[in-house]
């Protein structure tokens, strides 16, 4: 795996695409195209912006695109760099027991009308590869939701058993044929789907180009102003965009509106590698119920099969050393499957709601202009189509079937012991981070970063693979929590709201807007002012 062994910028780069993206040359086709999208160089006024290049704002923009709306779309990064080019592939309407949950907080039609959202999402996925024949290694698969525990057996059952009343498809199987894990139950969602998900944006993006839809990429939003009948959105290098609606489509909610998104949705990492796999499985997707979460799906590249296998999420900043969870999967993998050589590795941050259901419509009810969709729960790809769809909806009739299901302001979703408890667990990180403790020393090896203290305060060090140190202030510029590192990113992660820093303090997750202070770079070079 030269990609990896070459160091770690190499390593970011794969890190920050999908690593199934570099499975396929046939993504060489769509260099030439991708090159040539530029960064946002002077002021621009628009009826429709949309923030983010990931899944939810490039369906959003094909859908608005469909309606020859005139719409721009902008990315701090590349097309598909964030979640949405690190994740599993899979499209499913089979989110674990979620069925059940729904059904149980808000009644059967509800969680009826979370499946058809989701078959939508699946449906409107399908649609367009087939009518751009794009080549993204789409394959009609079952999922399967299953359980290694007998414990976990009545979980199962009740899902079923309400899925039977909302007419939702699975089958109960007492085991999974060539599925070489020892289980106890299943449930199987036919005609489901899993792609190379950069791929298919690379493609999309293309699509809604043609269409008329400009990308920016490399074009972060530092700011909004509020005007009467119109936005200013500013970007990091100096320029303004004018438009009537701003969607706020990535993961960094940059824009809150006092919607206090950071306390009703939690961070989680996750995991995921691919090996070479000498022994084929059944064709299908495989999620466990139980904990640690486990996540398995055979991926198909010409004669090449592979197993992509991961899961084990924690709460970001929870971690304390990330490569052995990664060591963790590999050892899952080999004591259950047939596989080769270890080829690609990468984890991801989701965002999880307090009742595990996504928030998509109007930022606040004092700000319909603003869309978001986040706190996907993990099921990004579906729920960005589902989001692209509602969104749509919202803005040309002012309606959608799912907005009630999905309203970011409905009350009783965070109202909750859930929400109680994760609020106490922040203020506890929060104090916790306060008081002093670390290391006396800057005793750091390359590639290592631990917490010092200096002068009595505490900072973040990090020595790069050439031996040039960065120290950083660990204070997350959030709301103050202190972070920790995290072994495999080189990231300073926060445990309070999620947000994540680079090693040199740029921003790579929010809800921080603001980079952490770089207090020095190189051995003898920290600012005795800034200390
Ligand atoms: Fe909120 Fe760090 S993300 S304090």
């Amino acid at each position: 795996n030269f990609l990896f062994e070459s160091g770690y910028e190499a390593g970011k780069k794969i890190l920050a695409t999908s690593a199934t993206a570099v499975f396929s040359s046939n993504n060489l086709m769509l260099l030439g195209f991708l090159k040539a999208m530029k960064t946002l160089d002077k002021d621009i006024e628009i009826d429709y912006l949309i923030v983010g290049a990931g899944l939810t704002g490039l369906h959003t923009a094909y859908m608005l695109s469909k309606e020859n709306k005139q719409t721009i779309v902008i990315e701090s990064d590349k097309v598909g760099y964030g979640s949405s080019g690190r994740n599993t592939g899979k499209i499913t309407s089979s989110h674990g027991l979620i069925y059940e949950n729904i059904s149980k907080k808000y009644g059967k039609e509800k969680a009826r009308l979370y499946y058809e959202a989701n078959e939508d999402g699946l449906k409107l996925i399908k649609d367009i590869v087939k009518k751009y024949d794009i080549d993204c290694n789409f394959e009609n698969l079952p999922n399967y939701i299953f359980t290694e525990d007998e414990d976990y057996l009545n979980q199962l059952k009740n899902e079923y058993k309400i899925c039977e009343k909302l007419q939702i498809p699975y089958e109960y199987l007492n085991r999974i044929e060539d599925f070489p894990l020892d289980i106890k139950g299943a449930l199987k969602l036919d005609n489901q789907a899993q792609f190379n998900s950069k791929k298919y944006m690379d493609s999309l993006a293309k699509v809604i180009s043609e269409k008329g839809v400009e990308i920016y990429e490399n074009t972060p939003v530092v700011g909004l102003e509020k005007h009467k009948d119109f936005y200013i959105v500013k970007t990091r290098n100096d320029k303004t965009i004018k438009a009537k609606s701003v969607v706020i489509a990535s993961s960094n909610i940059w824009h809150d509106e006092l919607g206090l998104y950071f306390t009703k949705e939690q961070a989680y990492r996750s995991y995921l590698t691919v090996s070479k796999l000498n022994k084929p499985i059944a064709k299908g997707m495989f999620i466990n119920i139980e904990k640690p979460s486990k996540t398995v799906r055979t991926y198909t590249d010409g004669d090449k099969s592979y197993l992509v296998c991961g899961g084990f999420d924690h709460k970001t900043g929870k971690c304390d050393n990330e490569n052995d969870i990664f060591n963790d999967i590999v050892e899952f993998a080999k004591n259950n499957f047939k596989i080769g050589t270890l080829e690609y590795k990468w984890s991801t941050q989701d965002y999880i709601t307090t009742d595990n259901i996504p928030y998509i419509g109007h930022i606040s009810k004092d700000e319909p202009d603003i869309y978001i969709a986040t706190g996907f729960c993990k099921w990004g790809i579906s729920t960005s189509a589902v989001a692209g769809i509602v969104i749509t909806d919202l803005i040309l009739n002012n309606k959608s079937k799912y907005q009630e299901l999905f309203d970011p302001s409905r009350t009783g979703s965070y109202l909750n012991l859930n929400y109680l408890k994760e609020n106490t667990i922040m203020a506890y990180d929060y104090i916790k981070g306060k008081i002093k403790k670390g290391s006396m020393e800057l005793n750091i090896q390359k590639e290592e970063g631990k917490v010092v203290v200096i002068d009595g305060d505490k900072y973040g060090a990090y020595r790069d693979k050439n031996g040039k140190l960065f120290v950083v202030d660990i204070t997350c510029t959030h709301l103050g929590c202190e972070l920790k590192f995290n072994s495999f990113e080189k990231s300073w992660d926060c445990p309070c709201h999620g947000s994540r820093f680079n090693y040199d303090g740029s921003i790579l997750n929010g809800p921080a807007l603001k980079p952490l202070k770089l207090i020095g770079i190189g051995d003898n070079d920290i600012d005795p002012d800034l200390v």
